[in-house]
């Protein structure tokens, strides 16, 4: 499984870890940046990140920025993004049985390396329900 991955400055050490993480796991990473600690915009690497999504290249999205926040809402302008900014397993699981998320986003100021790969973890292993989530889901494409 291919997953993107994007993060500004403040969520730039979290990537790194995570990605590190994914490939012990044996998934397949696809890093948009950034790629150093200077400081950047989040919407370019929500965008990047939520396109490789929404092309197909990628199954999943992890975005990371201080808070998770702007990342998370940047990403969910595109069409076809479903992204649920998370600070715990629990959400991150649900926001794919439920909702069907296909991008998650957390902040790196918020929650610690540990509690990030639980998240990640959990998201990528819950499976979506589909049956009465399945009109909700299309009710928000329209
Ligand atoms: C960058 O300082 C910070 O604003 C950003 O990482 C994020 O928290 C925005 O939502």
């Amino acid at each position: 499984m291919k997953i993107a991955i994007g993060s500004d400055h403040g969520g730039f050490e979290r990537k790194e870890a995570i990605i590190q993480h994914l490939k012990e796991k044996k998934y397949e990473v696809v890093d948009v940046g950034t790629h150093s600690k200077d400081s950047v915009d989040y919407p370019e690497f929500g965008h990047k990140a939520a396109e490789k999504v929404v092309s197909g290249e990628c199954e999943f999205g992890i975005l990371i920025c201080g808070s998770g926040i702007g990342i998370g809402i940047a990403a969910n302008k595109i069409k076809g993004i479903r992204c649920a900014t998370v600070s715990e397993p629990y959400s991150a699981m649900l926001s794919r049985l439920h909702n069907n998320a296909n991008m998650v986003s957390f902040g790196a100021r918020i929650i610690g390396e540990d509690m990030s790969k639980a998240v990640v973890d959990a998201f990528l292993e819950g499976e979506y329900e589909g049956g009465r989530h399945d009109r909700r889901i299309q009710a928000i494409e329209k």
